[in-house]
């Protein structure tokens, strides 16, 4: 069975992180959320006063990105990957509204860009990996062997992530969320570097109306056809 490269894309809580966790966990693969390390910068700027009235200080931020150190920890016991940024296990604030409102802007940054997708390349270089985000079939291994769109409606994308956040306790209304996600879409398939596009040799996955082992069946079967071609 030959080792590959898996680039999992889709717009945000289309669920492509569960989905892509899980196959790495079943065949034995890296996993990196490349959003996580997208969320990570966010929170650097916003911790050192880059990001004022959601105004992002853009040059600031450029100087400072060598400063900038994102690793992720083995998963824990709960399965779930810890982002580290300068050795510091930040998965649970990356994850909030704050960094979620800013994170589709901090992403449009050119140079923002560029230095993730370096280290995104430099993780991916032994192959054996998955990675899920906006722009890994397209622009950060755009000869990975299995690329996979993932496609949902926003109002169930919406649902899910209100379901996400209450298991964490935070209450925020649905409302919100809807815009938020609406708004995030606009942004990641309009900004004009590697907008969020399904490459054109990746599998399309509309989940709207598929539970998890049906997904999981349907992206099993396909890793199981590719490999062993
Ligand atoms: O997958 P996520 O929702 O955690 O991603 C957070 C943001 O990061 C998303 O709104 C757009 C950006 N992102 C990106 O531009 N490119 C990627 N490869 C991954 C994420």
């Amino acid at each position: 069975m030959r080792r590959i490269t898996v680039a999992i894309d889709g717009y945000s809580s289309s669920g492509k992180s569960t989905m892509a966790r899980e196959l790495a966990r079943r065949v034995g693969y890296v996993y990196v959320d490349s959003g996580a390390m997208y969320r990570a910068v966010t929170l650097y700027a916003l911790e050192h006063g880059l990001i004022h009235n959601n105004t992002i200080d853009r040059e600031g931020l450029i100087k400072l990105l060598d400063n900038i150190r994102i690793n992720f920890a083995p998963a824990g016991e709960d399965g779930t990957q810890h982002t580290l940024l300068n050795g510091r296990d930040v998965e649970r604030e990356i994850r909030d509204m704050q960094v979620s409102s800013m994170v589709s802007p901090i992403a449009e940054i050119k140079e923002v860009r560029e230095h993730l997708v370096r280290l995104q390349q430099e993780l991916g270089k032994e192959k054996g990996i998955i990675m899920d985000g906006r722009d890994i079939g397209t622009t950060v291994f755009p000869d990975a062997e299995m690329k996979v769109f993932v496609d949902a409606s926003a109002d169930v994308r919406a649902h899910r992530r209100q379901k996400e956040m209450e298991v964490r306790g935070e209450k925020v209304k649905y409302e919100d969320i809807l815009e938020n996600i609406k708004n995030r879409d606009h942004i990641d398939s309009t900004r004009a570097i590697s907008p969020l596009r399904k490459a054109q040799d990746a599998h399309v996955l509309n989940n709207d109306n598929l539970d998890h082992t049906q997904q999981m069946e349907w992206l099993i079967n396909l890793f199981n056809v590719i490999t062993h071609e």
